[in-house]
């Protein structure tokens, strides 16, 4: 494959940037949900404009759906497959960040014409021990237990993303910007001299794991920032670990 970065912006991809640098693609991968990594939901405007490039020049696109319902902010837009009349997105949902990413599973929504091709294709491919994994996860969700864990969820996240916010706030010095994303995450806005992969490297020996910002970027000067996730913090020892991190980060 002949990859092209798209930029994207605070409504998300920039489909007319895209349509402009790579008019024959066949594919777009995309996360309109919540754009990885920085969180920014794809305006309804791109999303037409988006669905209308595919349909138009026959190209496919797969909507990475990787956080689901798991918006911290406001409610989750309905996914791109919901206006698809033309039959062009593929759309990839996970249970990894919903449930736990130890079940190993995922699903496929696609068009229907395309349902069995793609379900043979995944029968192949998982191991004979997933479908019990299946099945107690159908369960899960059709007795409505799913939609309770992630309301749960839900409100315990957006409380440690507010304790971590709060805390990194207060210690963090003036070079250092700290805001939240509609995700999961919380980004540390690094000094263009600062490297977010030693940072990061050096943070695992303290047993904290931030995730480098700069590897997720294609265009150069690659942004330095460190992205923290807030799913698994622990609260008594956050204090100590944001002041480790932020003396890291100096
Ligand atoms: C952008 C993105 N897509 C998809 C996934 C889900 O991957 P998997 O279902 O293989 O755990 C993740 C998980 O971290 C992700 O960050």
């Amino acid at each position: 494959m002949a990859v092209t970065a798209v930029p994207v912006d605070a409504e998300g991809l920039n489909v007319a940037a895209g349509v402009q640098t790579a008019a024959g693609a066949k594919l777009a991968v995309v996360t309109p949900g919540q754009q990885a990594p920085l969180g920014m939901t794809m305006s309804l405007s791109r999303r037409l404009a988006l669905l209308d490039w595919a349909r138009q020049s026959d190209a496919w696109i797969i909507e990475d759906d990787y956080l689901s319902e798991l918006q911290l902010e406001g409610r989750a837009a309905p996914a791109l497959a919901s206006l698809d009349h033309g039959g062009r997105v593929l759309h990839i949902g996970s249970f990894s960040k919903t449930i736990s990413p130890s079940l190993r599973l995922g699903f496929m929504v696609v068009p229907s014409g395309l349902s069995r091709r793609f379900a043979e294709l995944a029968a192949s491919l998982a191991p004979a021990p997933a479908a019990g994994m299946q099945r107690a996860v159908a369960e899960f969700l059709r007795d409505g237990h799913y939609l309770r864990h992630l309301r749960r969820m839900k409100r315990l996240y957006a409380a440690r993303r507010e304790s971590l916010l709060r805390c990194l706030r207060e210690m963090a010095p003036d070079s250092i910007k700290v805001r939240a994303t509609a995700g999961l995450a919380v980004v540390i806005s690094l000094p263009k001299s600062a490297s977010d992969v030693d940072i990061a490297s050096r943070a695992r020996e303290f047993g904290l794991a931030p995730r480098p910002m700069s590897v997720w970027c294609m265009q150069t000067p690659r942004q330095q920032g460190l992205l923290l996730c807030v799913t698994n913090l622990n609260e008594r020892r956050l204090p100590a670990d944001c002041r480790r991190l932020l003396e890291l980060a100096r």
